[in-house]
């Protein structure tokens, strides 16, 4: 089986961040959701992995290169304009040839895997298999309808009534069935080939499309809410290491990393929380659920449930909480800032 990580897209919702990156690249427990991704794809076996890229090509390359620090053969495959998610299947037809492949949005957050679904997708092979989750209020996801033996009846993009809570999360599982569907379809209102439709197309037509229940915790991370709640998820499987340097005066409690070459200094770290390599943090307070990246420098602040991109500087603001600071972000008080040292 191959994969297909599609890593296109505009990233509106994430404006202003995706105006200087990808929303892919975006670090969650200080690691781009793109790497959780690749993660558990290796997770499943799979090795050769097609990434479909649009404007942001070159840094998603400089991020991952081909692929071998993860075990995995990357192919890069570029997209002119974000034209839909059959789109990505069909520029994706000769790297995908007549193999079995998962299809995985580039921004969606599954921290316990799809392993027990591609499994199913493996011993049955229907022509395809979506993955499913139980929302709460399916109105605004694409929303599947099941028969007796479980297969897919029908799927209908944001139904005013849905008839079933069973939202299409971002990971499919197709066989080449797929190809003749995504050249079948017309592009959608919004102008876009959707997979939903190409999906529907194969049901339509005989198909034997199934779905797998994804149960555990899951986030398409397209907005700031989103991407904070990941990180809060993902922060609590945190375990500990000092590797950095850590002065006497310092107080760490929970679990907290320092990497090497991190240093803290008269700061209380509550966990979880984790210092990249190259910041230093001082006299602060950081966390809980507290990412900082690389190469920041945090002073006199109180931080918590923030992540902090690399290179940015956070000094003498008082307290943040609930915060994305961007890359390289300089967010420093301009009045007396003594106040705000007082309240760490
Ligand atoms: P979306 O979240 O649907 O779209 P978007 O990334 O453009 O975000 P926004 O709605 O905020 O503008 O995309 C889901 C994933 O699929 C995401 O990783 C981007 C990727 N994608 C492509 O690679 N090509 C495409 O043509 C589209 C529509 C999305």
């Amino acid at each position: 089986m191959k994969a297909l990580v599609l890593s296109g897209g505009s990233g509106t919702r994430l404006r202003p961040f995706t105006h200087s990156m990808p929303k892919q690249l975006i670090p969650i427990a200080n690691k781009p959701i793109l790497q959780h991704v690749l993660e558990n794809i290796s997770a499943l076996g799979v090795t050769e992995v097609g990434i479909v890229v649009g404007v942001w090509e070159q840094q998603i390359t400089e991020s991952l290169g081909d692929g071998s620090a993860l075990g995995l053969r990357i192919t890069y495959l570029p997209q002119d304009a974000p034209r839909g998610l059959a789109h990505a299947v069909v520029i994706a037809r000769d790297f995908l040839g007549d193999d079995d492949f998962v299809m995985y949005l580039g921004d969606n957050v599954l921290p316990d895997g799809v392993a027990e679904i591609a499994e199913e997708f493996g011993r049955a092979r229907p022509a395809a298999q979506v993955v499913v989750h139980k929302v709460s209020d399916p109105r605004s996801f694409g929303v599947v309808e099941l028969g007796p033996a479980g297969e897919v009846l029908r799927l209908v993009e944001k139904p005013a009534e849905p008839r079933s809570d069973l939202a299409l999360i971002g990971v499919y599982f197709f066989t080449a069935a797929i190809h003749e569907a995504v050249n079948a379809i017309e592009p959608s209102a919004r102008g876009e080939l959707e997979i939903t439709d190409a999906i529907q197309w194969l049901v339509t037509h005989g198909g034997d499309v199934r779905a797998g229940e994804y149960d555990g915790y899951w986030k398409d991370a397209g907005c700031v809410e989103d991407v904070l709640d990941c990180n809060h998820k993902l922060l609590d499987g945190l375990r500990g290491s000092l590797a950095g340097e850590v002065d006497e005066e310092s107080v760490l409690t929970g679990e907290v990393v320092v990497e090497a070459g991190a240093r803290v200094v008269g700061s209380w770290i509550e966990g979880p929380v984790v210092i990249a390599a190259g910041t230093v943090v001082e006299s602060a307070h950081l966390g809980p659920y507290t990412a900082i990246g690389r190469d920041c420098l945090i002073r006199h602040t109180h931080l918590d449930e923030s992540i902090v991109f690399d290179g940015a500087t956070v000094s003498s603001v008082g307290r943040l909480r609930g915060s994305m600071i961007g890359r390289s972000a300089i967010v420093v008080a301009t009045g007396d800032d003594s106040r705000a040292e007082a309240r760490i």
